[in-house]
């Protein structure tokens, strides 16, 4: 798409080929441009290191809007622990070469801290109606308000008609739709599938700081939900969060954080099973140091 070179001016970059903002303005101003044309706008928010799922978010968002906005940003806002965030890969120049594999009509957004938070870098208060307390929420303390805040800023500066998420992270799905929702933003949420290596090791930015070794064991994560998803069919939810347990116990590189299986309506953990409820299961783990998340639907 042909775009005006005046709004590239000093704060945008066409590297190769390919169009990086670096600051809210002019890409408010680029925005204006496309919404008075009639452009869709699909909208894919990113902390970088691109890999698989990130790209089937974007394959998504190209199918369905005229224009893409993939931002690249590791929010510090959202890490409860430093190291983390300090080991958190930054990889932008082989992102964008992902990205142009992906075609035309892709801009990328790929501000400072000091574009998003100024000189005040905290992160706002929010109540997600009890959603943040669960699971993640127990162990990352802050973690979503960090979310809330990030996203809730890059709703207002692309305005966005749809926005594209994984199911990896479903809890930060849920809490984004009822960030959504109690805020009025008028964007539409879509959830995505979780993209899995062939292992069937859920994709993420951090299994590139896994040794090979690790990486081949991760895969027991999955492997143990599929077999947990036999076993809720049969036997209560304590039962099957019992057995994980066990299975971690015996492993000798995984250490489980927690299992949890909840309600998908307001992800509070299984009491009794009703028929006409859908549940999840949800794990976090820890290998070499490194957190690794998963979840999958059990009815
Ligand atoms: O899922 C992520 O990568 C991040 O939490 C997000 C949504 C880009 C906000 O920083």
């Amino acid at each position: 798409m042909q775009i005006n070179s005046n709004i590239l001016s000093l704060h945008a970059v066409n590297f190769f080929q390919m169009t990086i903002f670096y600051t809210q303005d002019t890409l408010k101003n680029f925005v204006e441009i496309l919404k008075s044309d009639g452009k869709t706008i699909g909208f894919v928010p990113t902390m970088g290191a691109l890999h698989e799922g990130h790209l089937s978010l974007v394959r998504n968002a190209l199918a369905g809007n005229d224009i893409v906005f993939v931002s690249v940003f590791v929010n510090p806002t959202q890490f409860d622990n430093a190291t983390d965030l300090k080991k958190y890969p930054r990889t932008l120049d082989a992102d964008v070469a992902l990205l142009k594999t992906l075609g035309e009509n892709i801009f990328v957004y790929a501000p400072s801290v000091e574009d998003i938070y100024d000189s005040n870098v905290h992160a706002e208060k929010f109540s997600f109606d009890g959603l943040e307390f669960e699971m993640e929420g127990k162990f990352r303390t802050g973690h979503f308000d960090g979310v809330g805040t990030i996203v809730k800023r890059l709703f207002e500066i692309v305005t966005p008609d749809n926005a594209y998420f994984g199911e990896k992270d479903f809890q930060q799905l849920m809490i984004i739709k009822k960030l959504v929702s109690k805020y009025k933003i008028p964007v539409k949420i879509v959830g995505c599938d979780i993209f899995r290596e062939a292992s069937g090791l859920a994709m993420s930015s951090r299994n590139q700081r896994l040794s090979n070794e690790a990486r081949k064991e991760s895969a027991f994560i999955h492997k143990t939900l599929l077999e947990a998803k036999k076993k809720f069919g049969t036997k209560s939810a304590t039962h099957v969060k019992e057995w994980v347990q066990k299975q971690f116990n015996k492993h000798p590189l995984l250490t489980l954080e927690y299992v949890e299986i909840a309600n998908v309506k307001n992800l509070k953990t299984v009491k009794r099973k009703s028929k006409n409820e859908t549940y999840r299961i949800f794990i976090a783990a820890f290998i070499e140091n490194i957190r690794l998340i998963d979840n999958l639907a059990l009815n």
